[in-house]
């Protein structure tokens, strides 16, 4: 597989530009399946996840045409000819039970296989089932798939998680849209890629209230139009890419970045003395001094902390001044970067869910081993201010949930390249 050198190169300056969120295109991509005019998305991440999905929604009888390099993705389920999701293609993207929900609304029926655990968790998607559940949905498990049928359509339902769910949500919101009568969802996700996602059902012709609060209310309705939606931009990659000039020095402004996407990270980086400044094209971060302090971080569902920064946050503590701790609560092994990093030199404790890091003055390259798309980003983020080289192996990883990674930090002076396999 590819590698990543990345070679400690001072500071940082420039702009990068911030692509569409990954993880709002994925729950995009299915809501297609609601409708049987076509939904084209525009500011779509160039990504190996999107393709994924789009293999997915084509291997259902969808037609999906990637334009402009893939920033425009066009998707035509007007015929469907297959209902079931394979074991092939879901197993490679846990996202891929998105595609339950909209099918089952739209024709009454679904065969999808359980998407299975990833390097960070276990990942079940009980709190899926049992949402479907609640809109009439009757639920089988055979052989690894999960047989969804409601033969008479779905009916709306007071649907309460017992925990906050992204794709729970997600799914429920989609199936809600065309469920007869009304759907209260609550406990519902907040992120904002929820809220992306009701604005691009509301162009549809859906009816939903309270997206970005706990509560969301769905009146259903008969048949949902086409539209055409820009993905909002990722909130992820904007906090990853923040990190960069927090971490070498410098300024970087990130093209495209909107704060309320990332409130409670730039707090974060406001404590650890990173200034975040909105400027007319994004955001704008620099080191306030020249000293990085230590912040404690404990990841929450939104508006909290996003557990899809941790991993990052823990690069960027691995050389701040003092100690901090990094309290994962979302996911149960979303440490993996932590022994990489420590190849590094960087000085962590691990019990549990919680990791005690203690910065050091300079890490030092090394050769180190991606192992999920999160961990993957912050070993290159801690490459950028190591001294010497770091080799980043199996960065397959970080394809699926950044793209140009090496042209975009190259163009703000990192000395990053990729190195192909034979
Ligand atoms: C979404 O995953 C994101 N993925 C994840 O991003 C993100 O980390 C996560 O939300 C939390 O923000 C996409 O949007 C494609 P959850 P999702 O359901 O929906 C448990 C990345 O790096 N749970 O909110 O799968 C679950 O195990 C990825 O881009 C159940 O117990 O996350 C977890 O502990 C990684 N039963 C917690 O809830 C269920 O039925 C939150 O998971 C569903 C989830």
């Amino acid at each position: 597989m590819d590698t990543i050198v990345v070679t400690g190169n001072g500071a940082l300056n420039g702009q990068i530009p911030i692509a569409g969120a990954k993880n709002a295109c994925l729950t995009l991509m299915p809501a297609a399946l609601l409708s049987e005019d076509p939904l084209t998305l525009t500011n779509a991440p160039r990504l190996s996840d999107i393709r994924t999905m789009s293999d997915l929604l084509m291997s259902l009888g969808a037609e999906v045409t990637a334009l402009k390099d893939g920033q425009v993705q066009a998707i035509s389920c007007h015929d469907l000819s297959n209902h079931t999701a394979d074991h092939g293609i879901v197993r490679k993207m846990r996202a891929s039970i998105l595609v339950l929900g909209p099918m089952l609304a739209r024709d009454g029926h679904a065969i999808v296989s359980l998407p299975g655990g990833c390097e960070i968790g276990v990942r079940p998607v009980d709190l899926h089932l049992k949402a479907l559940e609640t809109l009439g949905a009757e639920m089988e498990l055979k052989g690894g798939y999960v047989h969804a049928k409601a033969p008479h359509g779905l009916r709306g339902g007071v649907i309460d998680f017992p925990l906050v769910s992204v794709g729970a949500t997600e799914n429920a919101l989609m199936a809600a849209t065309l469920a007869k009568g009304t759907t209260v969802i609550k406990n519902a996700a907040r992120e904002p890629e929820i809220v992306d996602l009701a604005i691009c059902l509301r162009r549809m012709g859906a009816q939903i209230e309270g997206e970005g609060t706990s509560t969301i209310t769905i009146q259903g309705v008969d048949r949902l139009n086409g539209a055409t939606h820009p993905v909002v931009v990722d909130r992820i990659e904007l906090g990853t890419y923040m990190l960069a000039p927090a971490i070498t020095g410098g300024e970087v402004e990130c093209l495209g970045g909107r704060r309320d996407l990332v409130a409670a990270f730039c707090d974060k980086l406001d404590e650890a003395g990173i200034e975040v400044s909105e400027t007319e094209t994004g955001l704008s971060v620099r080191r306030r001094d020249n000293c990085i302090r230590a912040v404690d971080v404990s990841t929450a569902p939104f508006p909290g902390f996003p557990t899809d920064l941790q991993a990052q946050m823990m690069a960027l503590m691995a050389t701040a001044e003092g100690t901090s701790v990094l309290e994962e609560t979302i996911f149960e092994n979303r440490f993996m970067h932590v022994p990489e990093l420590s190849r590094m030199g960087a000085e962590i404790e691990v019990h549990g869910g919680t990791a005690k890091v203690t910065g050091v003055n300079r890490l030092k390259g090394a050769p180190v081993e991606a192992t999920d798309l999160r961990a993957s980003v912050s070993l290159i983020l801690a490459g950028l201010a190591a001294e010497g080289d770091t080799i980043v192996s199996e960065v397959q990883h970080l394809d699926r949930g950044y793209e140009q990674v090496v042209e975009k930090l190259s163009a703000v002076g990192a000395k990053i390249e990729r190195t192909h396999a034979q």
